[in-house]
């Protein structure tokens, strides 16, 4: 161990598929995910996700998982001790995009406050009078309070971080994530059962491929990696923490299987209810905001399913900004020899203001290239920076380092894994050239 300090690790055999569960399980299954299958024409993008979750996303998961486990170390310290030079570089894209994610990330966090209590002080009633889209955009506007609810919801991420990994985010993850799923099934009911719910299911379960287009392929690729969290270095920071003996290829599947079914099912309680009520599926980033609230006013007890539904978004939410904030702070703790108080505090301060202009951008003050600030920076780090990450740590592994990755993976050929071969291939080829080929038509150079 580079200080002489024993490294930091999950709590029990569990607590890493729970941890890396909850940061990949998070606002980008049931905010991200719906509003960009809206805006990406439905069916067809659904399918072409999954693909892209099980074709790319599983083994880069994996790849990622067993560099962080050998180095036990930060992202760019991985890529420094196992290779260095200017794989480094891939590191620091990954911290910059933690950075930039959490930025944004933040103020939507902050959102979830702003809806569990007004889930009591006037959302039903705003919602049963279909007037939930002008709630939505009322609140948002409000540039004060939306930074102010930022600020509040950064300040619990620091919070638990400053912790340490400990037992804390393990717990939490165990109690909160089947919580969350049960909830969702229980939404789902509702929603397809309104009536005029037909539309949706339609929307989202009967492919039209001549939809898909270079960016629908960029769409679907960036929300892979965005929803999984890979492409920037959480991966190989939570493996960091990993036990030795632990099954990689398993606790890799694990978290692949429920990420995709969260984001599937929450596609099942906004598609159906957005056609009920008329919306439009296309809407962007309110989508979720806006449907949820109208599908709530029509249950008995709706405020009480309100409340309940956006405390599990922002647990989600927490569990994945916890995450981020980790892979930033990870750096400066081992490089930089910061205490963690010191680097969970000065950087999640930093990383908040960086936000505010993605809040402030709300109001449709502030553009970048024609989108609003947030998704801009949105798109950056989704799109540009994760997939290239990815692409990146595929490269490394299938080419430099595929004799240790196999050992690793296996631990050492104890608990051998069938899937090897092709795993490696996968990194050295199939990724590479797909995300290289769906990166640059979806840019438009192709
Ligand atoms: N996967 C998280 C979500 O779906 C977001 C995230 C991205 C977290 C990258 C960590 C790293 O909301």
């Amino acid at each position: 161990m580079s200080n002489g300090v024993e490294r930091e690790q999950w709590a029990s055999k569990l607590g890493f598929v729970l941890a890396a569960a909850g940061s990949a399980v998070g606002l980008g299954n049931i905010w991200r995910f719906p509003y960009i299958t809206g805006q990406n024409g439905g069916a067809a993008f659904v399918i072409l996700y999954v693909i892209l979750i099980f074709v790319i996303g599983y083994p880069v998961m994996m790849a990622e998982i067993s560099m962080g486990r050998k180095a036990e170390l930060n992202a760019v310290g991985t890529f420094k001790k196992l290779r260095g030079g200017p794989w480094v570089l891939v590191g620091w894209s990954g911290i910059a995009a933690g950075f930039i994610i959490l930025s944004y990330y933040g103020v939507i966090g902050g959102w979830t406050f702003k809806y569990i209590f007004s889930s009591f002080t006037g959302l039903m009633e705003a919602g049963a009078a279909g007037e939930a889209g002008n709630f939505f955009g009322g609140f948002v506007s409000n540039t004060v309070q939306v930074v102010g609810l930022q600020a509040l919801f950064m300040a619990v991420v620091i919070s638990v971080v400053y912790k340490g990994i400990g037992e804390g985010i393990e717990k939490y993850c165990k109690i909160l994530m089947p919580g969350l799923f049960i909830l969702l099934l229980v939404l789902i009911v509702r929603s397809v059962t309104l009536p005029g719910a037909g539309e949706g299911l339609a929307f989202y379960m009967k492919p039209d491929f001549s939809k898909l287009t270079g960016e629908t392929f960029l769409a679907a690729l960036g929300q892979a990696f965005f929803s999984l969290s890979l492409g920037m270095g959480c991966m190989i920071t939570y493996g960091s923490y990993l036990n030795k003996d632990s099954y990689i290829p398993g606790a890799a599947a694990q978290v692949c299987v429920l990420d995709t079914m969260v984001a599937i099912l929450s596609g099942f309680v906004i598609f159906p209810a957005v056609f009920a009520f008329g919306l439009e599926p296309g809407a962007g980033a309110g989508l979720t905001f806006v449907t949820l609230p109208s599908v709530f006013s029509q249950m008995p007890g709706g405020a009480i399913w309100s409340g309940l539904f956006f405390l599990l978004l922002f647990v989600a939410a927490l569990t994945s900004a916890i995450s981020l904030l980790e892979v930033v702070c990870a750096y400066f703790i081992d490089e930089f020899k910061w205490t963690r108080h010191k680097a969970t505090v000065v950087m999640g301060i930093i990383i908040f203001l960086v936000g505010i202009p993605s809040a402030y951008g709300l109001t449709g003050n502030l553009k970048v290239a024609g989108k609003d600030f947030l998704d801009a920076a949105d798109f950056l780090a989704s799109n540009v920076l994760l997939p290239l990450g990815g692409l990146f740590i595929a490269l490394f592994v299938g080419w430099l380092w595929a004799d240790e990755a196999k050992k690793e993976v296996t631990n050492q050929g104890d608990t051998p894994f069938g899937l090897t071969g092709i795993w490696i291939w996968i990194c050295r080829i199939v990724a590479p050239v797909a995300i290289g080929y769906i990166f640059l038509s979806g840019i438009g150079v192709l």
